[in-house]
């Protein structure tokens, strides 16, 4: 009896034995596994960054390329944080003029003058900024401004400048801010109600989800697959955009430093058209 309850406890503990030795075996088959594809996308990553910084960087831009082209933003330092390599490549470009429209001072009027050195570095001139001061128009992550106001703003400064293209944020702002959003619901209905001149094409700049937003050029090709139209800067380009964001010397502490070296913004714009199917079809969805 004795003898067979021993045996018994023995069957058992090998059985656990052997049922945990399984998993160890399987999680490391995975991990070399996922430790391969990380490594095969890191090689891909370098691969196409390296013929990136060969080629001609006209090639994946906006078509046309747009005689006059309009900048959008919400804030002072929206144009560096977020737009920083369309607007390297645009001050550079011969064929393409820049222009600015910058539709808060952010809450402080020294942000204005840090603006002014901004764009000086970037290579925007004062004379193609505007900066509209607006009680209407809040520094504030909560507000949603006026539609129709800023669309007004957006479409006198079209007509008067005959613009080509007009770039913004997406529906979600890169960071979901809700100025930013605004500038997006503004083009929309102008889109929507057919007041965009048959010469100017609207583009909005493609928010990524949070992992991707920063691992810098790692992003390099989802963003390739997935876009219609890149703007993209090399190391060496990208020191312009960073110290033209030491500009904002408010604006510039930790967290943005951070923000700078990490995320993919300051090496990667992806664009979209806007058109009004599409805008039709989104409405749709958000309907149902
Ligand atoms: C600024 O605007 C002027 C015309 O108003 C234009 O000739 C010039 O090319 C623009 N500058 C840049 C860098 O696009």
């Amino acid at each position: 009896m004795m003898a067979n309850l021993e045996y018994v406890r023995l069957y058992f503990s090998l059985q656990l034995n052997e049922a945990i030795c399984w998993w160890c075996y399987y999680i490391r088959e995975i991990s070399w596994q996922l430790l391969i594809a990380l490594l095969a996308y890191l090689c891909v990553c370098v691969f196409l960054y390296a013929i990136l910084k060969r080629v001609g960087h006209t090639a994946w831009q906006l078509p046309g390329p747009p005689a006059r082209l309009l900048l959008v933003t919400a804030h002072p330092d929206d144009e560096v944080m977020f737009f920083g390599p369309l607007v390297y490549w645009l001050t550079r470009s011969k064929a393409s003029e820049i222009y600015l429209l910058c539709l808060s001072m952010g809450g402080d009027r020294r942000r204005i003058d840090e603006l002014w050195e901004c764009t000086k570095v970037l290579g925007i001139p004062e004379a193609n900024v505007t900066i509209i001061m607006s009680g209407e128009l809040p520094d504030d992550q909560g507000v949603q401004w006026p539609t129709d106001t800023v669309a007004e703003s957006i479409l006198q400064y079209i007509e008067m400048y005959k613009i080509n293209a007009v770039v913004t944020f997406d529906k979600y702002g890169v960071s979901r801010h809700k100025n930013h959003i605004s500038l997006y619901f503004a083009i929309a209905a102008l889109c929507i109600e057919k007041k965009v001149p048959p010469y100017c094409k609207l583009y909005v700049l493609e928010s990524v989800n949070i992992i991707r937003k920063y691992i810098q050029i790692l992003d390099l090709p989802v963003s390739l697959l997935s876009a219609s139209y890149w703007y993209l800067v090399t190391y060496e380009q990208k020191r312009t955009i960073k110290s033209a964001m030491a500009a904002h010397k408010s604006q510039y502490v930790w967290f943005r430093k951070l923000y700078m070296i990490f995320s993919r913004y300051t090496f990667i714009n992806t664009l979209q058209e806007v058109s009004a199917l599409d805008l039709e079809l989104d409405l749709q969805f958000d309907e149902d």
